[in-house]
């Protein structure tokens, strides 16, 4: 099963082991992880559950679509070239190791 840490801004990281098909914002939700709201529950009508992927990992996940793209203009913290929803990455066997970095505040 992948495992995938999610790096707080003050350095905390939590790593938790992800089962294939599901996505990084549900895994983080389920384990009770600070730092991911998903108000719309993942159907990228909000941008809280935004994340930045580190970039060894950009290509481990479909690309961006139109309507992510346009949520991701909403972020509250900046948006970098890493910035995903996470709502939006769905985990495969390529995702082990993968580091997701959180923004400072989703809302
Ligand atoms: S949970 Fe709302 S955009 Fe991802």
């Amino acid at each position: 099963m992948p495992s995938v840490t999610y790096l707080h801004v003050d350095g905390t990281k939590q790593v938790i082991d992800v089962p294939v098909g599901k996505r990084i914002m549900q895994a983080a939700v389920a384990a009770g992880i600070d730092g991911i709201v998903a108000e719309c529950g993942g159907q990228a009508m909000c941008a809280t559950c935004h994340v930045y992927v580190d970039e060894a990992w950009a290509d481990s996940f479909a690309p961006i679509s139109d309507e992510e793209d346009e949520m991701l203009d909403e972020t509250v913290c900046e948006r970098t070239q890493a910035s995903r929803l996470s709502c939006q990455l769905v985990v495969t066997d390529r995702a082990d190791g993968l580091i997701v970095r959180l923004p400072a505040t989703q809302v």
